[in-house]
């Protein structure tokens, strides 16, 4: 298992990348080094924004199928090939496979590490938690969502911030309504964490999403005045916090250029939707 002397993670093997079947639609940048800048709007038509729906629904239905294999001795590698058959099973295309060189079909971000894991020979064991971030293409639209699994059974610390890390992106949806900056989103999933000194990772954040997988739209989960860009019913866009048992927003990248870890080493939890702004606040379009 790969982990060092003082329990923390270290990198495993990746196996090489999965096919998909030439019938499945693929995003424009595989096989390319990036995405194209995205020029369109975050404001959809009702009937894309159904679209964006049905995506949502399979990369969420693909959760909680990787969910229901999660137990010690699993690898994140073999969670991958059961979201990657659900997806293609679903005629959709799992977009962070070869997404700016990505080799997986989600990531499986375990422990202190705060996002984009790579799933790879890593056995998760009894206390561990890990996050398996999926995001589903088809009918030309993404839809992005994460959920941060127990595995077995964890520290009472570490289950109150999974708790917590999910109840603050409730908080961070129940800010949404048109005619607000989305910078309410952050300020109230900031203010939520720190009453448990836990600390809010900036550097990542949430985004908007849709016909491009990030669109340009900044969604942060701190307080953040400056992103006053204006809530519109209609407009797609993630909200994904990323909260930190150490406290601190500090991060580490290790050598795949893709793993981000907390910087102290200390255990961090994620849970992401994307969702429309309505009338009303905010439908979430990934519910399984
Ligand atoms: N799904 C992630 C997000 O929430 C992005 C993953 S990009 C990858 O934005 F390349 F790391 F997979
Ligand atoms: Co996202
Ligand atoms: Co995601």
């Amino acid at each position: 298992m790969p982990k060092d002397s003082a329990g923390h993670l270290i990198p495993g093997r990746v196996s090489s990348m999965r096919s998909v079947p030439s019938h499945i639609v693929r995003p424009e940048y595989v096989g390319k080094k990036g995405p194209t800048p995205y020029s369109g709007s975050d404001v959809y038509s009702s009937d894309r924004i159904a679209l964006i729906r049905e995506s949502g629904l399979i990369a969420a239905q693909a959760i909680e199928a990787v969910g229901q294999a999660i137990r010690p001795g699993i690898t994140t590698e073999e969670l991958d090939v059961i979201g990657h058959e659900f997806i293609i099973a679903h005629d959709a295309y799992p977009s962070t496979l070869g997404y700016r060189g990505y080799p997986k079909s989600l990531c499986s971000s375990v422990n202190e590490v705060i996002c984009h894991g790579i799933p790879d020979d890593t056995a998760l064991e009894d206390g561990d938690i890990v996050n398996i971030d999926i995001t589903a293409f088809k009918n030309g639209v993404h839809g992005d969502t994460n959920v941060t699994f127990v595995v077995g059974e964890a520290s009472e610390d570490v289950t109150l911030l999974v708790d917590r890390t999910r109840e603050a992106l409730n908080r961070g949806i129940k800010a949404v309504a048109p005619g607000r900056q989305v910078n309410v989103i952050g300020r109230a999933i900031e203010s939520y964490a720190k009453r448990f000194n836990y600390g809010v990772v900036r550097d990542y954040t949430g985004h908007g999403v849709g016909a491009a997988f990030h669109s340009g739209l900044i969604i942060p989960h701190y307080d953040a005045p400056q992103y006053n860009t204006v809530m519109e019913v209609g407009m797609v866009f993630t909200i994904e916090p990323m909260l930190t048992l150490g406290g601190s927003a500090d991060w580490d990248m290790w050598n795949d250029d893709w793993t981000v870890l907390t910087k102290d080493r200390s255990v961090t939890a994620q849970f992401e939707h994307t969702l429309v702004v309505t009338e009303r606040g905010a439908e979430i379009l990934t519910l399984p």
